[in-house]
Order: structure tokens, then C-alpha cells, then sequence
């Protein structure tokens, strides 16, 4: 649960019989809460007001305490569209990092896709395993969260789709390239340009690649209130560039004169 405070702030709370939750605005007994439907709004003894809610997606990926970078949800939406992750899909991603790419994607293939993530840091797999029984309640036998390295043969074949969200994802081509299946989308988040010219290159050296495309997605919050109608003062202004691919049937390189989307 998360308690929302007039101020944006958000505050995580797991409800125990007995608990008390504090805050330099006052304390909640837990009692208030258990029970009563969520978007309950509950007020401290000092008389502040808190919205009460079950977390989106969306925000336990941000508000999750973590080592690694997540993929933002403004990109992971951009991602589950423009790589097509639909239901059945065969995903085969890396790495794992904190996981919230790997249960977007789950999310999207459903109970008869698989999602298989390779991630190099044991550490980081077993926080990304903590993440998945957190949203998820539990692993689910079509999410599987390996130890491995990409830039290795990982012996992955015929997938509909490969996710790469590694420091040098052209090192990953030779064994991604031949894992997707023809009509099949590669895709890599690329936090530097360079990374970016650098995997284009790669999957144009490589070849039997089509339609190679990036994209840079900007989210912009607007104020809305009374006559207050504007663009918030803050924004997430760069998290990564988004370059997707489909795998030809043949060898070369396919690609449209004009960019695409
Ligand atoms: C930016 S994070 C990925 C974040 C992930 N997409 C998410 O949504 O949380 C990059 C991850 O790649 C892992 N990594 C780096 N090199 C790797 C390799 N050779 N093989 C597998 N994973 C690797 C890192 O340990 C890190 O967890």
C-alpha cells in the first residue's frame, strides 16, 4: 500500500494488525486502514490528510530501492508498443537488472509467453527475484530469471522478440542475432548516443536486420488546477534512446529512406 500525501510525496506501508505508521505529520494506526477499500482517505492525529492505494506498476518500479537502472515507464510503455510484446510472445532479455523490464514484458506476454532473463550479478538476480514475487506475489514458471553473461553465446534460438539493456549491447549481436526468428524484433536501451550509432553500426555490419529505428521518448507533466494550465516546472528530461530492428530472412540490411514510425 501507499499512502499519498498532498505534497506528491508518496509513502510505502505494509498494514499490520496493531502497527502504527509515522510521519512528521502525525501517526496513522494501521487499524484505520485494514479493511477499509482502497482510495480510502485517512487523516493523521495531527490532522494531515492521506490518500491510500494500492501501487501501479509504474510506481514501484520508481520508488523501488535498487543498484541498478530500471527502464523508465514512459519507455517501458514505449517499449511493450514499438517491439510488439504481445500475448504467446517468446522474449528472451538482458540483463535483468532490476527486473522491471523483464515483469513489463511478462505482463504482456501472459500465461502462454515466456520471458527468459539473463543477468551477469547474482546480486542483482536475487533482487530482481525479490522485485518479481513483490509485484507478482510469486515467480511465475514463464519468467525465468537466469545467471549468465551476454556477451557469451547464451544458445538462445527462435525467439519473437530479444531485449537488451547492457553497457555494450553490440557485443551481444552474435548470439542475439541469430536468436531472433525472421520477422522477429531486436530492441536496446542506450542511455549515450554513442552506444546508440554504436549498436546501428553493428546490426548494419552484422547484417540480416530491417528497418532500424530510434526513438527518444519525452514525457511532459502538465499543471491542471483552477487556472493553472501549464507544463510542470520539473521532468524526467533523458533516461535512454530506444532502437528497435526487425530480423530479415535473408542476409543484408534492409532500410527505409526516410525514418520511420
Ligand atoms: C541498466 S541495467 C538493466 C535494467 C533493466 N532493464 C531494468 O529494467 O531494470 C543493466 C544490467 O545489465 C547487467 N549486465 C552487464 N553486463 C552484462 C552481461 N555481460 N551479461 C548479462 N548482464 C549484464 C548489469 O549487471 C545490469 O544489471
Amino acid at each position: 500500500m501507499f499512502l499519498h500525501d498532498r505534497g506528491g510525496r508518496r509513502y510505502p506501508i505494509r498494514l499490520v494488525a496493531g502497527g502504527t505508521f509515522s510521519m512528521h505529520g502525525g501517526n496513522i494506526p494501521h487499524d484505520d486502514l485494514i479493511g477499509r477499500p482502497e482510495g480510502t482517505v485517512v487523516e493523521t492525529h495531527l490532522g494531515r490528510k492521506l490518500l491510500a492505494l494500492r501501487p501501479t506498476f509504474a510506481e514501484q518500479v520508481v520508488e523501488r530501492r535498487r543498484r541498478a537502472q530500471p527502464i523508465y515507464p514512459k519507455d517501458l510503455g514505449a517499449i511493450l508498443v514499438h517491439a510488439d510484446l504481445g500475448p504467446g510472445a517468446s522474449i528472451v532479455e538482458a540483463g535483468t537488472g532490476t527486473g522491471a523490464l523483464a515483469i513489463a514484458a511478462w505482463r504482456a506476454v501472459g500465461p502462454s509467453g515466456l520471458v527468459r532473463s539473463y543477468e551477469i550479478r547474482e546480486d542483482f538476480l536475487e533482487a530482481a527475484r525479490h522485485a518479481v514475487v513483490e509485484v507478482l506475489g510469486a515467480i511465475p514458471p514463464n519468467l525465468e530469471l537466469r545467471l549468465g553473461d551476454a556477451y557469451q553465446d547464451l544458445g538462445e534460438r527462435e525467439r519473437d522478440r530479444v531485449l537488451l539493456d547492457l553497457p555494450e549491447p553490440w557485443r551481444a549481436l552474435g548470439w542475439a542475432g541469430s536468436a531472433v526468428r525472421p520477422g522477429g524484433v531486436i530492441f536496446a536501451h542506450c542511455p549515450n548516443a554513442t552506444q546508440v550509432q554504436r549498436f546501428c553500426d553493428a546490426l548494419r555490419e552484422i547484417g540480416g536486420f530491417g528497418l532500424i529505428e530510434t526513438v527518444e521518448v519525452l514525457e511532459r507533466p502538465w499543471t491542471v488546477r483552477g487556472r493553472s494550465l501549464r507544463p510542470a516546472h520539473r521532468m524526467v528530461a533523458h533516461t535512454g534512446f530506444l532502437t528497435f530492428a526487425r530480423r530479415l530472412a535473408g542476409p543484408g540490411v534492409f532500410e527505409t529512406e526516410d525514418e520511420g514510425f
